[in-house]
């Protein structure tokens, strides 16, 4: 009923659920899992998945990915591997509606900083494990830009399943992810390079050495990831969107959200597709560059993909190397590129570019809200406000922004956004063009004396 499928339709090629590919062996586009459905057991009804609410000391029923069992059924129950994730909240926001500029009740926050590791990554984590383990695997690698990692080591430390090994790059990673894959006893391997030059050497790694792969070119995990889009439509009584923005970086999630709403159209169980915005940092834009500039489009599978081979030659050319504050999504080079072209293609989508200083000014409202993200998260938010801007969102558009990690992955970013002299700013972060931090809570600093206290209290409050 399941199989593995080559993406680009001219070769189509299919191979079986059991066999362990990164890509199609015969034309090296990525791979979809894909399904029979009418063999498949699919309820009438999205409804229908309402009373699984009903069984929640099932750990099947209570977990986020496998409550849609249904919908990914790439294997049998008695595989499934889960840890609780995607217990997550689609929170409405008048603080981000208004900063955004968007009218009350129609700004949503899709918060996947609730998952066990602190961020999406685990809703694709428990398929890839499932998968990892319907086929025997002993050890699985990744690389990451830290929430990959982060991800794979807990999996790993919960389950027993598999041994952890983690690439990274020298550059960025936040202290609070390369503390979770420590902590959680991955063998941590930092290469002189940058996320790209990790992913390249880690697809060389596992290939060489039979280890499982971990990273979004595992068609699997994309299946764990399409459920986010389940649960914002649960969450909104089944009712479309009409805007999923999410930040681009390997391009995983996009991808797996297109594949999700196309997957529901075709079996009838939503009657139309929302529209995509992926945002891309200014400083790690080629989606944006691709897309919006060069015009590049997936045509059916059937595009000339030239453009992007010349597009990497003038990076390397240039040297041109990934930056920006949101290190989540600092990759120049996306592994899912082609599947995100298509999921543009079927959801009508828009990419959009933001700056650091989009990205912080986002990040610090949405905080202001409650719900704290990292900064990659925000992205997702500044473009939504870009989208506004353009009046390419109408105002009474019901957006749904992603915030895909945890406010703790990354505290120095905040913490240098609200207390550090400006002049210092960008030393801190360790980027180029933050000119202020315009949401700036700044402490104040008192002598340690109770009336000075009170009259800072007084003063201030
Ligand atoms: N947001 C966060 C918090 C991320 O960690 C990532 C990716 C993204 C957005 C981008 O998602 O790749 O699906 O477009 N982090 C990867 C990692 C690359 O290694 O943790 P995408």
């Amino acid at each position: 009923m399941a199989f593995q499928q080559c993406i680009d339709p001219r070769c189509a090629a299919t191979y079986a659920v059991g066999e362990v590919l990164v890509d199609c062996p015969r034309c090296g586009n990525l791979l979809d899992v894909a399904y029979d459905w009418s063999r498949a057991a699919v309820p009438q009804s999205l409804r229908s998945f309402e009373k699984k609410w009903t069984q929640r000391r099932d750990p099947h029923a209570l977990s986020g990915v496998w409550r849609f069992h249904e919908l990914l059924p790439f294997a049998p129950p008695d595989a499934i591997v889960t840890v609780g994730e995607g217990q997550t909240l689609l929170q409405p926001s008048d603080t981000v509606a208004r900063y955004i500029g968007s009218q009350p009740g129609c700004v949503y926050l899709q918060y996947e900083g609730m998952n066990p590791s602190g961020s999406f990554k685990d809703n694709g984590m428990s398929a890839a494990f499932t998968h990892a383990r319907c086929v025997g695997a002993r050890r699985a690698a990744c690389a990451s830009t830290g929430n990959t990692s982060a991800s794979l080591a807990l999996y790993c430390a919960v389950t027993r399943l598999m041994r952890a090994v983690i690439f990274i790059g020298s550059g960025k990673i936040s202290y609070g992810k390369l503390s979770q894959a420590l902590e959680y006893g991955a063998l941590t391997v930092q290469i002189t390079g940058d996320f790209d030059d990790a992913m390249a050497r880690v697809k060389e790694v596992t290939s060489e050495l039979g280890i499982y792969l971990v990273n979004s070119v595992n068609p699997f995990r994309l299946e764990g990831q399409k459920t986010i889009m389940y649960r914002v439509l649960e969450a909104l009584n089944w009712e479309v969107p009409d805007w999923i923005v999410v930040p681009g970086g390997n391009l995983g999630n996009s991808s797996s959200f297109g594949k999700a709403f196309y997957e529901l159209k075709q079996l009838g169980l939503i009657d139309r597709i929302p529209r995509l915005a992926v945002i891309n940092a200014d400083g790690a834009d080629t989606l944006y560059e691709l897309y919006e500039n060069r015009g590049v489009r997936w045509e059916q599978g059937l595009a000339d993909l030239a453009p992007v081979c010349q597009y990497y030659d003038e990076l390397d050319a240039k040297k041109r190397k990934a930056s920006t504050i949101a290190s989540a999504i600092e990759i120049n080079r996306p592994v899912n590129l082609n599947k995100c072209l298509r999921a543009l293609e079927w959801c009508e989508g828009v990419v959009r570019r933001v700056s650091d200083q989009e990205i912080l000014d986002a990040k610090a409202q949405v905080g202001a809200g409650g719900i704290g993200c990292e900064p990659a998260s925000a992205a997702s938010v500044a473009g939504a406000r870009l989208l506004r801007q353009e009046g390419e969102i109408a105002a009474g558009d019901r957006v749904v922004c992603i915030l895909t990690g945890h406010q703790l992955k990354d505290p120095t970013a905040t913490v240098a956004y609200h207390t550090t002299d400006q002049a210092e700013f960008n030393q801190v972060l360790g980027v180029r063009g933050v000119r202020r931090a315009s949401f700036a809570n700044r402490a104040v600093a008192v002598p340690n004396d109770l009336s000075e206290i009170i009259k800072a209290i007084q003063l201030y409050s």
